[in-house]
């Protein structure tokens, strides 16, 4: 039998799997920029940001396995499909052979790296903070393959031509949705 998750299973079932701070904290960016991005979508706000947040889930615990312990673990505890199969699409063409094809899974496969990136460039900013970060400044370290090197630039391109939008506005609404977490990310910094 499936059900949706609460909020606060779904976050209980997170950190059973996933013990550190800064995945976790991936988890709560993209839980974030999911949940905007649904609403400015007029989606289901609630399925993406739980999505978002549990994309990883098996990434700590089973780096080898990633994306095929996620299927187990989520379906175990009764997950809906549509849900899984978005979980499971995030890593198409690196663990997985499931190809984003709803506007959820094409959202979360653009958007996944792209929060590593706009980290990375808040970090570096005087105030640490995603608060004063400006598009600019994400866009300028986009050629730097030196900073943030584990940030996948290709599967961002892939996922915005996926979706059809440019990437300056895609990093616009990525830094959006990750300001309304600041604070719970790390990245309030001294503002
Ligand atoms: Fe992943
Ligand atoms: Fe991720």
């Amino acid at each position: 039998m499936t059900r949706k998750p609460t909020r606060e299973e779904a976050w209980q079932l997170l950190v059973e799997y996933v013990p550190s701070d800064s995945l976790q904290r991936h988890a709560l960016a993209v839980e974030a920029v999911m949940r905007h991005m649904a609403r400015r979508a007029g989606e289901d706000e609630e399925a993406w940001g739980l999505v978002g947040m549990a994309h990883d889930i098996d990434y700590e615990r089973f780096p080898e396995q990633h994306c095929v312990k996620a299927r187990e673990i989520l379906d175990q505890h009764g997950w809906p499909e549509e849900y899984v199969r978005a979980v499971v699409s995030h890593g198409w063409g690196i663990c997985s052979d499931v190809e984003p094809r709803s506007l959820m899974e094409k959202t979360l496969f653009a958007i996944d790296e792209l929060t590593g990136l706009v980290t990375a460039a808040a970090l570096v900013r005087p105030s640490r903070s995603v608060l004063d970060l400006p598009v600019k400044s994400v866009q300028k370290k986009w050629k730097d393959k030196a900073f943030a090197a584990g940030v996948d630039r290709a599967v961002i391109e892939k996922g915005a031509a996926m979706l059809g939008v440019d990437l300056a506005e895609l990093t616009g609404h990525t830094i959006d949705g990750m300001r309304a977490v600041a604070l719970e990310i790390g990245l309030k910094g001294t503002l």
